[in-house]
């Protein structure tokens, strides 16, 4: 997957994305460009049955320093259409592809990551952060609000007291913090990140892409439903993944535990069948 993007980059290494958002002069803040570019690539990726996991990370010393305040914002000021149009590529990237792809994603937070940032962040399916990335809700200081989902999902991912107290105060906090409050997975140093992203990603790509996949979409969409509908969605979409799995997953788990003695999930992971892709 080569591409000339100019904004991003993206690189596929046995069946992992690592998508970089690459203006690490402008701290990686989200132009129209860029955000063009990221849908492109995302759709791309979103169809190709070669790569099973995605990470999401930014070049330089920041992650993302949120939407561009010039390109974004300053540039469609008085033209409410013009804003329309990069604001809805921005909602498709961010939101619909980014938080509804097929592979499991990773945001691996290396620096710097506010404002319009948390939206990607809060897509990941997990988030891992270095101690000394410095988050901000930092809307409060240019006479806006966290616009687009930030306000919903930050709510949703740290609870309402420690999320109205950040989006209120326009406090900073850093990779610890986040990790105490929930908004990433955990925080290690810096210097270890790459590391301990690879050993999560070596993980997951053990498991079965099919089971990953029906779990992520049944965790997301069932939050929307009453617990009625919630019940019969998740009975069908078990009878999706059994058709979906293509290593027969189920059978082959139970197999292991039952007939060949060979696995107890308590003690570690079921052995995929000789031909898996992992
Ligand atoms: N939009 C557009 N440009 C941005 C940007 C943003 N969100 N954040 C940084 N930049 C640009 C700066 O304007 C500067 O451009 P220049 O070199 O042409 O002057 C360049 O990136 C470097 O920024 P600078 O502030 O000098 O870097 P720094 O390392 O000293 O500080 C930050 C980094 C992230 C702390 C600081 O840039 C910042 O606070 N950015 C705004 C973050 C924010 O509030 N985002 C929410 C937007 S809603």
């Amino acid at each position: 997957m080569s591409e000339n993007y100019e904004c991003i980059s993206v690189d596929a290494v046995d069946r992992v994305a690592t998508v970089t958002l690459n203006r690490p002069d402008k701290r990686n803040a989200m132009s129209p460009q860029l955000n063009s570019e990221m849908r492109d690539a995302l759709t791309k990726i979103r169809y190709d049955d070669g790569i099973d996991l995605v990470v999401l990370t930014g070049a330089g010393d920041s992650f993302t320093a949120g939407m561009d305040l010039k390109e974004y914002f300053r540039e469609t000021e008085g033209d409410p259409t013009a804003f329309e149009r990069v604001r809805d590529v921005a909602w498709d990237w961010q939101y619909n592809i980014l938080r509804n792809l097929p592979q499991v994603t990773i945001a691996k937070v290396n620096g710097w990551c506010f404002g319009g940032g948390f939206t990607p962040l809060t897509s990941c399916d997990l988030a891992i952060s270095a101690d000394e990335a410095t988050y901000g809700l930092s809307e409060v200081n240019w006479g806006i609000i966290p616009a687009g989902l930030v306000t919903r999902d930050v709510a949703l991912a740290m609870g309402y007291r420690t999320a109205m107290y950040y989006i209120l105060t326009g406090e900073p906090f850093d990779g610890k913090r986040a990790a105490e409050v929930g908004l990433v997975n955990e925080s290690v140093p810096r210097a270890e990140l790459d590391e301990r992203v690879a050993e999560l990603s070596s993980h997951l790509k053990g498991l079965n892409p099919a089971v990953l996949r029906t779990a992520k979409e049944t965790y997301r969409h069932s939050l929307d439903m009453d617990y009625g509908q919630a019940w019969d969605y998740t009975a069908a979409k078990a009878l999706q993944l059994r058709a979906r799995d293509k290593e027969g997953g189920r059978r082959e788990g139970m197999s292991q535990f039952l007939d060949k003695k060979s696995f107890k999930p308590g003690l570690g992971a079921y052995a995929r069948p000789a031909g898996s892709d992992a």
